[in-house]
């Protein structure tokens, strides 16, 4: 057997804490103007890096603006995008690397969760659903890598770059209570395009792996369950934890998939349901 290249001290010098720092690096987060996206926005500064939100709407959220003032040191810029528009969300890319000179991880939150029976459903608002799900996971993903591949190494980031797709336990269960076939399907699409890319991408140092969170308590669950008052019950009391995720649930793990304590870690789908995933209470 020809010994391995690595030193095997290395774990001697390299604390937990400097394994989770991102300080320096640029990270894009698609539909970070609020919901799961805005927390990790704030995830990332807390560990020093750098963030650019990525998002349709008009403007972010109040949360933003508290974080942007709390968090001086690094830089957090809002730019208007369509994420299903590939000319649209590629000027937006080029305006990250202009602005920030480089870009070392993305997080794909941006998507949608449409609630109408299959049968019935239009095939215009399915096609949005899959444009957005899948289609803008896809070319922002591609945006990424490209740029990932080309940039020059630095201190903080030798080489490539890590791609954190947000997915769902809609990818592996269906939805107790509601109608999301396209919803589920976009999940299971992003799921496989992150192993597929993991594998693709390896040999340039970009890892890519995706999160599929439970139910968690954001603007676009507080919605459905005041649209459906009976899923409020299911998302609260379903989960064999006995309750929803918060958004502080994930900010570690994301953390952590964006960092160097991942270095190991491709291809992959991380639960994180409170249990759901594997069995449920009532
Ligand atoms: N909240 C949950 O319980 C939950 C669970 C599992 C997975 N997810 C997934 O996490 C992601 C974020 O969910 P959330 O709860 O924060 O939703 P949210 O509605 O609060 O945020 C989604 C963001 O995406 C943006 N967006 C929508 N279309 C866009 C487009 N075409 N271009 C750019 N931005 C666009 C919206 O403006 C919004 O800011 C989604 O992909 C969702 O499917 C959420």
């Amino acid at each position: 057997m020809t010994a391995p290249p690595q030193n095997p001290n290395r774990y001697l010098e390299n604390s937990v804490q400097d394994l989770l720092s991102l300080k320096g690096r640029t990270v894009v987060i698609t539909g970070a103007a609020r919901g799961l996206g805005l927390a990790f926005a704030l995830a990332v500064v807390e560990v020093g890096g750098n963030v650019a939100v990525l998002d349709a709407a008009e403007k972010p959220h109040e949360h933003y603006y508290k974080i942007q003032k709390q968090f001086p040191d690094s830089k957090l810029e809002y730019y208007r995008t369509d994420v299903t528009k590939y000319d649209v969300l590629k000027a937006s890319f080029d305006s990250v690397v202009k602005d920030f000179g480089r870009i070392d991880g993305l997080v794909t939150a941006a998507g949608i969760c449409p609630d109408e029976p299959f049968i019935e459903r239009a095939p215009e608002s399915v096609a949005r659903c899959m444009n957005i799900n899948v289609l803008g996971t896809y070319y922002a993903a591609q945006l990424a890598a490209a740029q990932m591949d080309k940039q020059e190494p630095t201190d903080f980031n030798p080489r490539g770059g890590s791609i954190v797709f947000i997915a769902s336990i809609a990818a592996h269960v269906a939805s107790k209570g509601q109608t999301t076939s396209d919803y589920c399907a976009s999940k299971g699409a992003v799921v496989s395009l992150a192993k597929a890319l993991g594998v693709e991408l390896a040999g340039k140092g970009i890892r890519v792996n995706s999160i599929s969170p439970g139910y968690m308590v954001t603007d676009m669950t507080l919605e459905l369950c005041d649209k459906y008052p009976w899923l409020g019950d299911i998302m609260q009391n379903e989960p064999p934890m006995r309750r929803m995720g918060d958004r502080t649930d994930l900010k570690v793990p994301v953390v952590y998939l964006l960092s160097n304590a991942s270095a190991y870690h491709t291809s992959d789908d991380i639960l994180i349901t409170g249990g759901i995933h594997a069995g449920r209470l009532l």
